[in-house]
């Protein structure tokens, strides 16, 4: 197999979970402890550029236009050593990423970054990778990135090794009015990262076997009030399933929360515009922000709503997005 001869550029779009990812029954190779469901957002996404080269001693890893330094890297550099272990070469690869997400506030740039990266270096490396290929691919690098490689509505299948652990799309192109408000509640670093704090819900909480439990259910009646355009029953049921995650989170010894006060008083102002009418519906990742689940019809006049309280510049309005793009 031959390395390419000049950079090669892949583009995939974050995903906000519908019915979440949280615990892993293998940590090695990221396999989850439940099925999970999204949908990739157009608005965020990551552009990444690779290319392997004989004239290089190390990874050269540039972030938003920063040089990581070589702990900053270690993630990225383990993932790329699995692609060359894959691809059988030895070259090291200059890697340059821009994020058009706000950085580890719960957009969830992992997601973003590790498609885009698996895509970008696969190709890179001479591979030519089905998208279920690089759907697995991407899972090694951040769980939530193998759903990241799909558009619209992308169902993750737990699976129990590396073979059988992938995404696939529920509904690609959704003829469907929905849209995302994302708020942006917090720019700064998460304390405790999803990949801790989902170990010590699986280690900790009493309440994780029932997780399992009802995330099955979630996982059945979304798919299912997306074949039948159910928006209340989607909206309903992610909310109620986002909660039941973030009550892991509270259960955990030592117990925390990725809530805010803000992210409290967001969710109130869902209820609120709810009693007023509106059809929307919240969910929150493992972070302060959150994402607000609404026709596309209300987004305008829900978005105002949270300008007025947040901000303007801190509320952004996304639609169903689509799946990776690799530039040769
Ligand atoms: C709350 O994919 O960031 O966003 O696999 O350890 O990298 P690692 O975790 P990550 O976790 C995402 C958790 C979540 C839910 C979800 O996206 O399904």
């Amino acid at each position: 197999m031959a390395i390419a001869s000049h950079p090669i550029t892949a583009k995939a779009h974050t995903n906000i979970a519908l019915v979440k990812y949280w615990g892993k029954l293998d940590q090695q190779l990221i396999i989850p402890q439940n099925d999970s469901l999204s949908i990739t957002l157009d608005e965020f996404y990551s552009e990444t550029s690779v290319q392997f080269l004989p004239s290089l001693t190390n990874d050269e890893v540039t972030f938003d236009q920063q040089r990581l330094a070589d702990q900053a890297s270690l993630k990225i550099r383990r993932f790329l050593d699995g692609v060359r272990q894959l691809a059988g070469v030895s070259e090291r690869a200059k890697v340059v990423t821009h994020n058009h997400v706000p950085t580890s506030a719960g957009l969830a740039s992992s997601a973003s970054g590790f498609a885009a990266l698996a895509g970008a270096a696969s190709r890179a490396a001479g591979l030519k990778l089905s998208r279920r290929e690089l759907s697995r691919l991407a899972r090694r690098g951040s769980g939530s990135a193998t759903r990241s490689i799909y558009g619209g509505f992308v169902a993750w299948q737990q699976g129990h090794d590396d073979a059988t652990s992938f995404a696939y799309p529920i509904d690609e192109n959704p003829d469907w009015d929905i849209a995302i408000v994302a708020l942006v509640l917090a720019k700064q670093q998460k304390k405790i990262s999803s990949r801790q704090g989902m170990r010590l819900a699986v280690e900790t909480s009493p309440f994780y076997p029932a997780w399992i439990t009802t995330s099955k259910t979630d996982f059945a009646t979304v798919k299912r009030s997306i074949s039948d355009r159910n928006f209340d029953l989607l909206g309903h049921t992610s909310e109620q399933n986002a909660m039941r995650m973030h009550a892991l989170t509270l259960s955990s010894d030592p117990s925390f929360t990725y809530f805010n006060a803000d992210s409290l008083q967001a969710m109130d102002m869902v209820r609120d515009l709810r009693l007023q009418g509106l059809h929307c519906y919240f969910t929150m990742d493992a972070g302060p922000n959150v994402k607000i689940i609404c026709r596309g019809v209300d987004a305008p006049r829900i978005a105002t709503a949270f300008q007025k309280r947040f901000g303007p510049d801190n509320v952004l309005v996304t639609r169903p997005g689509a799946g990776i793009t690799i530039t040769e």
